[in-house]
């Protein structure tokens, strides 16, 4: 099993919500963020240049959703196909592996409680 989290601007979550639901990812949860990459918030240069320059934070949308590890790869791969712009700030996804997951309910572990 692995965590996904996965940054990306408020106007992608529609798509990640249907890629990850298509490639049976069975729940996730959705946090309001702010953030800034490279560009340190600057929206129009490719590179920070340095200098005299405020740290800008944008408004940001993290997806966290605990996925198998059989999914994983469809789910980057699509992801990079439907979300990348060609522009900068597109977002990132971090990997983490999960030790446990419990469903509370039932107490079922592993892979059994996704
Ligand atoms: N190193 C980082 N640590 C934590 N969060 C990050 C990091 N880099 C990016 N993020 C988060 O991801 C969001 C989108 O990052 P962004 O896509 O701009 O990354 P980038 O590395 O600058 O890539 P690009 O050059 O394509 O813009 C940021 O607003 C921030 O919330
Ligand atoms: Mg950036």
């Amino acid at each position: 099993m692995k965590k996904l989290e996965i940054t990306i601007k408020p106007e992608s979550l529609e798509k990640v919500k249907e890629i990850l639901f298509e490639k049976g990812c069975t729940g996730m949860t959705v946090i309001s963020a702010m953030g800034c990459g490279n560009q340190k918030g600057d929206q129009e240069s490719t590179f920070f240049k340095g200098g005299n320059f405020r740290i800008n934070l944008l408004p940001k949308i993290q997806v966290i959703a605990y996925v198998s590890d059989e999914i994983i790869e469809d789910v980057l791969i699509s992801i990079h196909e439907q979300i990348a712009s060609g522009q900068v700030g597109d977002g990132k996804v971090a990997v983490y592996a999960i030790e446990d997951l419990m469903r509370i309910r039932t107490s079922e572990r592993g892979d059994k409680a996704l």
